[in-house]
């Protein structure tokens, strides 16, 4: 496995691949990997000859009281991990190689990022997406890897890969979880013993609401309401949003039907945590 710093030296070395028929599987990450990451690393390496995992803190994606400086980095670490699930390249460019100096351009989704994290993160799918866009024109991958758990974050991709006709297929993997449920986030190192114990409510929450649902529940007020006052169960949590959308447009719905996602983002202490499940009501 190479770790390239540089666009130029990436995309001659990938152009030799291409040249043999290989096909190129990418793995978007900002790094401090874990086994959610590397179950999307390890199906990029099943449905690919040649696997890049990029690991980038997208400075563009992080609002001014967030936590990019602060953001965990282990390269080292990170490059051992990817290599053992199957990668053959690690992106990681410097801030200064993907935005130079009067850098101004930006790719936006316009109304997808209006709902759930684009309230409380206005500009972050700005960011997201034209980082995301700059990795794909770099790399030229046939098919990049997302999770689920950033479920906002993949509807959003999908919908400017259809709007610019960006010729890459978007593949989807399942949320990888803790034992006890908590969904793995390199975010989850910021969290205190006591607030990490609290913070399975949250997957409790979801595993609630399906409870609800395949009990015959329909309305969505009373499972959200419901998902809210067991979290709020525990002292340290902090709700940003409980939300129960169509998985079409990202508005709520009062009555579920079709295919819904269930969506929240609740603080304890200062980490944000999100999780979701997506369900399809008949
Ligand atoms: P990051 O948070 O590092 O996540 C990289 C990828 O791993 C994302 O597609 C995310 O959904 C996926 N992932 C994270 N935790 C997961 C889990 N528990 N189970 C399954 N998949 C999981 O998301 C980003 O980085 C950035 O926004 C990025 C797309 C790289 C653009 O900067």
């Amino acid at each position: 496995m190479e770790i390239v710093n540089n666009i130029d030296s990436i995309r001659q070395k990938l152009a030799c691949s291409r040249r043999q028929g290989k096909s190129i599987g990418l793995v978007p990450t900002m790094g401090f990997l874990h086994e959610g990451h590397l179950s999307l690393v390890r199906r990029a390496a099943k449905e690919n000859d040649i696997v890049v995992v990029s690991i980038f803190v997208n400075p563009t994606q992080f609002g001014p009281q967030e936590d990019f400086e602060s953001y965990p980095r282990d390269l080292e670490r990170d490059a051992l991990l990817a290599e053992e699930a199957g990668a053959n390249f690690i992106f990681y460019p410097t801030v200064g190689e993907m935005y130079p100096q009067k850098y101004e351009t930006f790719v936006e989704v316009t109304e997808l990022t209006k709902e759930l994290c684009g309230r409380s993160r206005p500009g972050h799918f700005r960011g997201v997406t034209t980082v995301v866009t700059k990795l794909f024109n770099i790399i030229l991958p046939d098919k990049a890897y997302f999770g689920q758990k950033d479920a906002q974050q993949a509807i959003v991709i999908q919908q400017m890969v259809r709007d610019l006709n960006q010729n890459v297929e978007i593949c989807v993997c399942p949320i990888i979880r803790e034992k006890d449920g908590l969904a793995m986030s390199s975010r989850n190192t910021y969290l205190t013993p006591e607030e990490r114990e609290q913070s399975t409510v949250l997957s409790a929450s979801l595993e609630m609401a399906q409870q609800m649902i395949e009990n015959g529940e329909r309305d969505a007020e009373r499972i959200r309401k419901a998902m809210e006052e067991l979290i709020l169960s525990k002292d340290k949590a902090r709700i940003d949003y409980v939300e129960i959308v169509s998985a079409h447009n990202l508005k709520p719905v009062q009555v579920l039907s079709g295919k819904c996602l269930i969506a929240l983002a609740v603080k304890f202490g200062a980490t944000r945590l999100i999780d979701n499940i997506m369900v399809t009501v008949a």
